[in-house]
């Protein structure tokens, strides 16, 4: 089994939080921005992350799910970066379930966006990327995935 990180990051910050937890995972981070989806075959955890706008997802991640096959049996997680609050978890929730997808878990922490929540310099800070790995970790153990399975 191979786990597979998927994000869209606008201004970087979910991207810090993508990269973290793909290091954790060993596993792949694909930016569904600049590059298609890749062959899904084989992989059986699936995390998919991205910012909030204007309460939405990215709408490169809305259509990068929507353009999956149905993939019953694939384990899921969401996560993301917000400037007040993480709108876009349940949109991601949803595409991914319209897929067959088990969502086993959930992580979210702030992300700076200069214009509108300067409170948030600094975020995702350290520990916010100590417990994206945490969180990985046990992504990993609830999905029977060993990390040293899969292949960058
Ligand atoms: C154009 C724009 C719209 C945003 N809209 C929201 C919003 O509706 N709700 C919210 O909580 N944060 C909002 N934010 C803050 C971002 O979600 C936050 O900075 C997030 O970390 C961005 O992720 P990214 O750097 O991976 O793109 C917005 C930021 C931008 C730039």
């Amino acid at each position: 089994m191979q786990a597979l990180v998927l994000y869209a990051s606008l201004t970087g910050n979910t991207k810090k939080v993508a990269r973290a937890m793909a290091e954790e995972l060993n596993a792949p981070a694909v930016d569904v921005q600049r590059e298609p989806v890749p062959d899904l075959t084989g992989v059986g955890l699936l995390v998919v992350g991205d910012g909030v706008y204007f309460g939405r997802p990215s709408r490169a991640m809305i259509r990068a799910l929507q353009g999956m096959p149905p993939l019953p049996g694939v384990r899921a997680a969401v996560f993301g970066t917000y400037g007040a609050w993480p709108q876009q978890r349940r949109k991601l929730e949803r595409l991914l379930a319209a897929k067959g997808m088990e969502i086993i878990g959930q992580f979210f922490c702030p992300g700076v966006d200069a214009l509108f929540y300067p409170l948030r310099v600094g975020r995702p800070s350290e520990g916010d990327l100590e417990r994206a790995r945490a969180f990985a970790r046990e992504l990993a153990r609830k999905a029977g995935y060993l990390p040293s399975e899969s292949s960058r």
